[in-house]
Order: structure tokens, then sequence, then C-alpha cells
């Protein structure tokens, strides 16, 4: 069907961190994290540059294994979508390729894996620029491209490091609400932010200072 992912099932993945410590550069960039990432909610990451907000979400994401602590479940990352904060794109691919690369990594046909990205550039607030390259984009337009690629998949848990850095406060709305819509999909969403307006629309928060939580 146009427009409806495919690589569903959308059974949010609930995430629960317990004590997470990681050892960076020989101190503990997170000394005992406690973090739960809920299907239906977002949880905003929030604390000063530094705080430790991206290495709790790659290890919420399974993409970093802490030096102390659990998640669960450990078998998370393949259910896991991430929006990086550097973006990770394939600069020499199109915005509209960049979206279809993990559609048809899933085995999505190419015809109806553009038709489902062009659909994603749209609820990314993006719908004018599938063709254009990469490197020809604005960094608010990259960004865009980085939500659209991790909403192509709709995935479980859905980890976005500074959606919104880039944006104005209009296209960071749309943003938010094309996560809130995975969230209301079933989705477990975390962000991390610097936006104190933006943790306030999310359903719960963990503020990080020095690698702890601060009450
Ligand atoms: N490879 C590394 N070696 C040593 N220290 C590191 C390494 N990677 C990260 N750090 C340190 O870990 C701490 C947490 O980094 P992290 O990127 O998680 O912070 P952040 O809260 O996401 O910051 P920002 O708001 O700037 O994105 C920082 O003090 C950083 O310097
Ligand atoms: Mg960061």
């Amino acid at each position: 069907m146009t427009g409806e992912p495919h690589v569903r099932p959308r059974d949010g993945v609930a995430v629960r961190a317990s004590g997470i410590v990681v050892v960076r550069g020989g101190r503990d960039v997170l000394d005992g994290v406690d973090a739960n990432v809920l299907p239906g909610r977002i949880l905003a990451v929030t604390g000063p540059s530094g705080a430790g907000k991206t290495t709790l979400l790659w290890v919420l994401a399974g993409l970093l294994q802490p030096d102390g602590g659990s998640v669960e479940p450990r078998d998370r990352s393949s259910h896991a979508a991430v929006v990086f904060q550097g973006y990770g794109l394939l600069p020499m691919l199109t915005a509209a390729e960049n979206v279809e690369l993990p559609l048809q990594l899933h085995g999505v046909v190419r015809a109806e894996a553009r038709t489902q990205a062009q659909d994603c550039l749209a609820r990314a607030g993006l719908a004018d620029v599938p063709e254009r390259l990469v490197e020809e984009l604005s960094g608010g337009q990259r960004q865009r491209v980085a939500v659209a690629r991790a909403l192509a998949v709709a995935p479980a848990l859905l980890v976005a490091d500074e959606p919104t850095a880039e944006l104005d406060a209009d296209t960071a709305a749309v943003v938010f609400r094309a996560l809130r819509a995975e969230a209301d999909a079933g989705a477990a969403v975390v962000l991390a932010t610097h936006d104190d307006e933006l943790a306030a629309q999310c359903d719960a928060t963990v503020h990080l200072v020095d690698g702890r939580v601060q009450p």
C-alpha cells in the first residue's frame, strides 16, 4: 500500500537500562545511569555539552556495550533506527537514495522503496529535495534526511540524537510531530536535546550532568 512502510511489526521495544557505566579516556563518562524507554512514549535526554547524552543513546540503541550495568533486552539493535548527531548520511547519494537504502536492505523492492522514501521525507518536512545529492543540502536539510531515514524502517526503537539542533522552530515542530507519530504508532522513542521546550513536550526526561542523572 502506498506510503505504508512494510517493515513493521511495530511492537515497540521497552528498553530498561540500569546502573550504566561507560569509561572513556580513563574516566566515567556515564556513572550509574538508569533510563527506561517505553513503547508509545518519548524519553528526552537533556544536559550540557559533554554530559554523556550521545553515549547514553548509543548504549540504549545497542551500538555501545557499557562497561558496567545492564540493558534489557539484549537483542534490540536490529529493531532500532538511529538519527546520528553527525547524521551519518552517504554524501554521494541523493536524499531519496539515502532513505531508500535501509528499506532495500530490508528487502523492499526499488519502486516501493522510492514511494516510501518520498513519504518519509515529506513527514520530516522535506518534500522538495529528493533528487539532490546530500553534499548539496544545507545542514538542516541533511538533518531531516537523517530523520526520514530513521522513520523509513518503522523502528520499534527510535533513537534520535539532537534531531532538531539545526532547525528553525517551525521545522523543528514538524520533526517533533513525526517523532510523536512514531510513538503513537507504537515505537519507543528517545531523543537527546538542548531545547527545554522540546524536552517539555516529551513524556519523561533524564537530565545528565557529568555522566550522572540529576533529579
Ligand atoms: N572516545 C572518547 N575518548 C575519550 N572521551 C570521550 C570519547 N568519546 C566521548 N568522550 C567524552 O565523553 C563525554 C560524553 O560525551 P557525549 O558525546 O556523550 O556528550 P554529549 O552530552 O552528547 O555532548 P554534546 O551535547 O556536545 O553532544 C565527553 O566529556 C566526551 O569528551
Ligand atoms: Mg551528543
